[in-house]
């Protein structure tokens, strides 16, 4: 195995029992707010430490970023490792069982390693750049739609930027006519791996963080299919802004898209 990936599964397996643990015992559960509808717990925090201190003791000079502690830094500029200790922190505040830890290990900006985990199902996706998406070991591919007729794309709302509220909604309108259904889990970490799985046939979603797409973005590649920005490009890096699925489903997504996008979103 890849010595990183071996890394950031470790750390991804001990943030996550931990959090299967913090998920049995809510009374321990101490939830803070950090800005409107965006919230932070005792369990964000600890998750993130037990990476961390993982990382550092196999690579103590390799750079970090994450959610809760933003840039740490590191000696070695080259290798940046992305992470995100409790992807879905509302449903685990509201018990709703659905939530991962994602790690990235970005080298000279290109992410060559991705672990998703989802511990309440021990499911654990994994991608080395060049050498295919896993789940639990078994090879992943992604959707074989060609089209959006009776597709399942997943979303997230835009519950932090709710003045993009009307340009979203005309957004899903228009591909409610087309596909069959919608999903909404709560955890964009996992709305990626599930596109990876083919569990989903596609994604979008508005103004991710890195933290939250650098592991999932790997897992859809590696499982054959694609991630762009809202036009087709790679402006997702700096927006956020993300499509995911097949090559033929993110064309007819950004079709669709395209007419009800307000400018703002053209990125
Ligand atoms: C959030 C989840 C959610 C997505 C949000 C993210 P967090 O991450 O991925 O599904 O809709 O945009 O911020 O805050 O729970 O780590
Ligand atoms: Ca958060
Ligand atoms: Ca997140
Ligand atoms: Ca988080």
């Amino acid at each position: 195995m890849h010595p990183m990936l071996n890394i950031a599964v470790r750390a991804a397996r001990k943030a996550g029992n931990l959090i299967a643990k913090n998920y049995e015992t809510p009374d321990a559960v101490e939830t803070n707010q950090k800005g409107t509808n965006d919230f932070v717990t005792n369990v964000d925090r600890d998750a993130e430490r037990l990476i961390i201190e993982v990382i550092r003791k196999s690579y103590p000079q390799h750079s970090i970023v994450t959610e809760e502690s933003g840039d740490l830094g590191g000696e070695d500029k080259d290798i940046q490792w992305v992470i995100d200790p409790l992807d879905g922190t509302s449903n685990f505040i509201k018990r709703f069982p659905h939530f991962s830890v994602s790690i990235a290990v970005r080298i000279k900006g290109r992410t060559e390693v991705a672990v998703v985990y989802d511990p309440m199902r021990n499911e654990l996706f994994t991608a080395v750049r060049g050498q295919g998406a896993q789940l639990n070991g078994y090879r992943l591919r992604g959707s074989t739609a060609r089209d959006l007729e009776g597709t399942i794309i997943a979303t997230g709302f835009p519950f932090k930027a709710k003045q993009h509220s009307a340009s979203y909604l005309n957004v899903v309108t228009a591909l409610f006519t087309k596909c069959a259904d919608f999903r909404r889990t709560g955890s964009a970490a996992l709305d990626l791996a599930y596109v990876a799985a083919g569990r989903t046939d596609g994604y979008f979603e508005i103004g991710l963080k890195p933290w939250d797409f650098a592991a999932g973005e790997l897992l859809v590649r590696e499982a054959g299919s694609l991630v762009t920005d809202f036009t087709g490009g790679h402006g997702y890096l700096q927006s956020g802004n993300i499509v995911a699925g097949n090559s033929r489903v993110v064309r007819d997504m950004l079709s669709v898209m395209r007419d009800q996008l307000s400018d703002a979103l053209k990125r």
